[in-house]
């Protein structure tokens, strides 16, 4: 049996591409807004090896590939891996694709990788120190790492009427239980962290924070790398509370 939050994915892979927009020119970091690589946030070269961790369809791992990076992409979701198969071969990337399960990267090598890219997966595993201590171990040396994920505000209740969030304890933001999806006693959850918990996470196993982003849509979101049908009632949200947080840090 799947984790269940891998399950729960693969409940959702068909809805989740058909009505997202996601492009494979540039690594998507939050629903309407910029991409990472037209930030500058990481600046991967020819040559380079990178890690997507929770990759999907594989989109930043092709954005990465078409700079002449070689990619390795990891989803546990067989019906994620379908679509970035059909992705790839579509788009001519070489990159290559690995079925596990984000709760156990023990197979990675250590020193391995010049980058580990992971967007909108680290919500959906539930040992975060596990998670990012198997990134550093598996990056080289001055290795960076993009992480993007969701923002804690994400948890709380958006009042569409007025147009505010009713946040009730920020420091114990509820966890979001999705088990509709799938046929299971666990449900699939979506946690959310605080960005200290985050930040200090990253700081105990050593990583060096060099950018922390709350980014909102923009100013014509329909030229964000992250888009479509899925997101479109959430644009008036995210104008006022960022979906995602992101980080950069170095080992
Ligand atoms: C929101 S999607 C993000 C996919 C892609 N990065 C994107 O932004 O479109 C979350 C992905 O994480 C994967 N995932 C969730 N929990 C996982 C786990 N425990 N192990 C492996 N993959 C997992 C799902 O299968 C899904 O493809």
């Amino acid at each position: 049996m799947d984790n269940p939050n891998i399950a729960g994915w693969s409940a959702m892979a068909q809805k989740y591409q058909s009505e997202s927009d996601i492009s494979t020119h540039e690594i998507h970091i939050s629903p309407f807004g910029p991409g990472a690589l037209s930030l500058g946030l990481i600046t991967p070269k020819e040559g380079e090896k990178y890690l997507e961790l929770g990759c999907g369809a594989a989109q930043n791992s092709i954005a990465l590939d078409r700079r002449g990076v070689n990619t390795y992409a990891v989803d546990g979701s067989e019906k994620q891996l379908k679509n970035a198969i059909s992705l790839i071969s579509s788009s001519g990337a070489r990159t290559k694709l690995i079925k596990s399960d984000l709760e156990k990267l023990d197979w990675l090598k250590p020193h391995a990788f010049d980058g580990v890219v992971s967007c909108f997966a680290a919500e959906f595993v539930t040992d975060f120190e596990k998670f990012i201590d198997s990134i550093y171990y598996t990056l080289k040396e001055g290795g960076v790492m993009l992480l993007a994920t969701v923002h804690p505000l994400g948890a709380f209740e958006w009042d569409e009427l007025e147009g505010y969030l009713r946040v009730n304890d920020y420091l114990n933001p509820p966890v979001e239980i999705w088990n509709e999806q799938i046929n299971s006693d666990e449900s699939a959850l979506t946690i959310f962290r605080t960005l200290e918990d985050m930040y200090s996470v990253l700081i105990s196993y050593g990583f060096t924070v060099e950018s922390i982003l709350e980014p909102t849509p923009l100013e014509d979101p329909l030229q964000s790398p992250y888009k479509g049908r899925y997101w479109e009632p959430y644009l008036q949200r995210f104008k006022k509370i960022p979906f995602s947080l992101v980080f950069t840090a170095r080992k």
